[in-house]
């Protein structure tokens, strides 16, 4: 290992995703059951203090540019806006970036655009309120939509907004949910499910593929192949004919297709838990805590030592087609999105 996250298949992590709670406000179906989860303990969690000194050291020593706070849900970490001034105030400037299914973003957008976020990804997975309610077991939708709102008012740019589609439950979607995202400006990607849910219940075969979402889009819309490049992004992206995204420029459209059409070949994440253990993959079967050493007084380098050692043996992919996968231990809203 070098100086910076390298692994060794050839790749370098520059974008550090660092979930903040694993507690979450809403029961998605696909993540989580009714009752939630057995959630971490508050000491086992990471002080807002040792949050912020280990992406500083992240950013000083192994060539972190780009900090994203995810969950379970990251708006319901008390500390939140301090993080995110402390992170954007790094001499580096680190960009950061928030993933959160948009309740109480309606009040947050404000203070956190004052703090120094950059952006904002806001999950939403129907147009329609009573659908959320089943899907997500809380009626919120409207929480969601003015979170929204709030987050282009901001100036939080551009709005990405993330769809997962279920078979026979919100399959029959895509079409409105692009209509909605374009007409407010928001750039809307379709994910699809990945193995990662609490309950163990993603089946491949029911599984909404990319193809599937595009083919029933260019039904609606016409899109173009989009000149932006997409480097690390998991997105293939597309421009969407006659619509203009918030705050000016084309619209867009994009599909994340990580099991039909995986990125691990060009994956530029390491990733931090709430807990304080790096996972090189959202799929490792191996995590290694930083959180021990901190407590225990180790020095910046030290800790950095520790974080390259943990990526250098970062898997090559995911291997969801191979036989032989298994499904990590903690649960998608344990590792953050
Ligand atoms: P931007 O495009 O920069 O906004 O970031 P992003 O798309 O990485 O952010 P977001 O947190 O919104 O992630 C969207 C989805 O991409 C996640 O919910 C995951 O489904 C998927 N994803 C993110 N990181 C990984 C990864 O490392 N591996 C795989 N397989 N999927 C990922
Ligand atoms: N597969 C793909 N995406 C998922 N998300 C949650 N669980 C899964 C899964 N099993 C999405 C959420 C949110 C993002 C953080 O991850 O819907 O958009
Ligand atoms: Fe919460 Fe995200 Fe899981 Fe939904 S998918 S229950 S919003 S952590």
């Amino acid at each position: 290992p070098g100086a910076g996250l390298a692994d060794r298949h050839g790749r370098v992590a520059t974008d550090l995703r660092v979930s903040l709670t694993d507690r979450c406000n809403l029961r998605c179906t696909y993540c989580m059951p009714a009752e939630g989860l057995d959630w971490l303990p508050n000491p086992s969690l990471l002080t807002d203090a040792e949050v912020v000194r280990l992406i500083d050291l992240a950013v000083h020593r192994l060539g972190v540019t780009e900090v994203r706070f995810t969950g379970g849900e990251p708006l319901l970490r008390r500390g939140l806006v301090d993080i995110v001034r402390a992170v954007a105030a790094l001499p580096g400037r680190p960009r950061t970036m928030l993933t959160t299914n948009g309740i109480g973003l309606a009040r947050l957008a404000a203070p956190l655009a004052a703090a120094g976020l950059d952006r904002v990804n806001v999950s939403l997975d129907t147009t329609d309120p009573a659908r959320f309610r089943e899907l997500t077991r809380r009626d919120r939708h409207a929480d969601v939509v003015a979170g929204l709102t709030a987050a282009a008012e901001a100036g939080l740019l551009p709005v990405k907004m993330n769809a997962v589609l279920l078979r026979g439950l919100n399959d029959d979607e895509p079409v409105e949910l692009l209509r909605f995202a374009l007409e407010r400006g928001y750039e809307l990607r379709f994910i699809e499910q990945m193995p990662l849910d609490a309950g163990h219940t993603w089946r491949r075969e029911e599984m909404v593929t990319g193809a599937e979402i595009l083919a029933r889009l260019r039904a609606a819309f016409v899109l173009h192949p989009d000149p932006q490049a997409r480097g690390g992004a998991p997105a293939e992206t597309w421009v969407v004919d006659g619509y203009t995204a918030v705050g000016g420029g084309p619209a867009r459209v994009g599909v994340i297709a990580s099991v039909s059409s995986p990125f691990c070949g060009a994956c530029d994440r390491t990733r931090l838990t709430a807990d304080g253990a790096v996972r090189s993959c959202l799929f490792a079967q191996e995590e290694t805590d930083l959180r021990g050493a901190l407590r225990a007084g180790a020095t910046d380098e030290e800790i950095a030592d520790l974080w390259r050692k943990a990526m250098w043996a970062k898997p090559a992919g995911h291997g969801i087609d191979d036989p032989r996968f298994l499904q990590p231990a903690r649960p998608m809203s344990a590792i953050g999105g």
